[in-house]
């Protein structure tokens, strides 16, 4: 590729794809199946993010990266998801290691956008992807959504008394999707594999992921609580739509 390729495709064809880490098993849900096959509003739980990834017209394709003895998603009917979903069965130990295995697999440009997405957060919205990318795309690090810290916060001390109250001043609760450049991305992992999220590894390059602001709805199912809760706001949403 000569010079002059390679500014045309990072200014005009650098896609947008999608990434979802769905290799885990939910062990705080503390059922036998694992969570993101749960029933959640009459679909697989793991369902609500594809159908929203699929349906976002930036988005080229959808890779989920599956645990590689999952035998459970291929027994779905995955046609209304069309050709845009891939299936990845390249799942590791912990999510950093799911999504860097992902990435490998899936062969994107270095310069094209991925969006990480846990298939754990089914409350997640088109408009809520249409404000990442539209606050992103320009960006020359990338970001995440994130919600502004709401309650007060408490230190607790070994006794499980509180030891201090600590400032929420600036603090944000980090979410998904969490969009960065391909090659960005993958190095980062490679370098920083004990992280929990995906801006964590960019953080330990030097680099300054930006927040933008979500809502509190799109939460992670993580305790048989949430998906209560997670039942609720999607029934509501789908009463609201017909
Ligand atoms: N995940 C993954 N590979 C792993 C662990 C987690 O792809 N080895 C995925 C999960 O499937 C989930 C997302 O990462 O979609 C967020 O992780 P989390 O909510 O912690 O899910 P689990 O690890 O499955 O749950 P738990 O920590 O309660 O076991
Ligand atoms: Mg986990």
């Amino acid at each position: 590729m000569n010079y002059f390729d390679s500014i045309e495709r990072i200014a005009n064809v650098s896609e947008f794809h999608a990434l979802v880490p769905a290799a885990g098993f939910g062990a705080r849900m503390g059922h036998e199946i694992p969570k993101q096959y749960l029933p959640l509003a009459g679909q697989p739980m793991i369902f609500h993010a594809l159908t929203t990834l699929c349906a976002c017209t930036e988005i080229s394709t959808v890779f989920v990266v599956l645990s590689p003895e999952d035998t459970q998603f291929q027994k779905y009917d995955l046609s209304r998801f069309g050709d845009k979903l891939q299936p990845l069965y390249c799942g590791g130990e912990t999510r950093a290691e799911s999504v860097a295995n992902g990435l490998l697999a899936a062969e994107l440009e270095p310069d094209d956008w991925v969006m990480v997405h846990d298939a754990a957060r089914p409350c997640l919205t088109l408009a809520h992807l249409d404000r990442l990318i539209n606050e992103l795309r320009d960006d020359a690090v990338g970001g995440l959504l994130a919600v502004p810290v709401a309650d007060t916060l408490k230190r607790a001390d070994a006794a499980g008394r509180v030891q201090r109250t600590e400032s929420r001043e600036q603090l944000w609760q980090a979410q998904t999707p969490q969009m960065f450049r391909a090659g960005l991305l993958a190095h980062a992992l490679q370098q920083c594999k004990n992280v929990t999220d995906d801006a964590s590894a960019i953080e330990a390059l030097g680099f300054k992921p930006k927040l933008v602001a979500c809502e509190p709805t799109n939460f992670k199912v993580t305790y048989p609580q949430d998906r209560v809760l997670a039942e609720l706001l999607l029934s509501h949403a789908s009463s609201v739509a017909k």
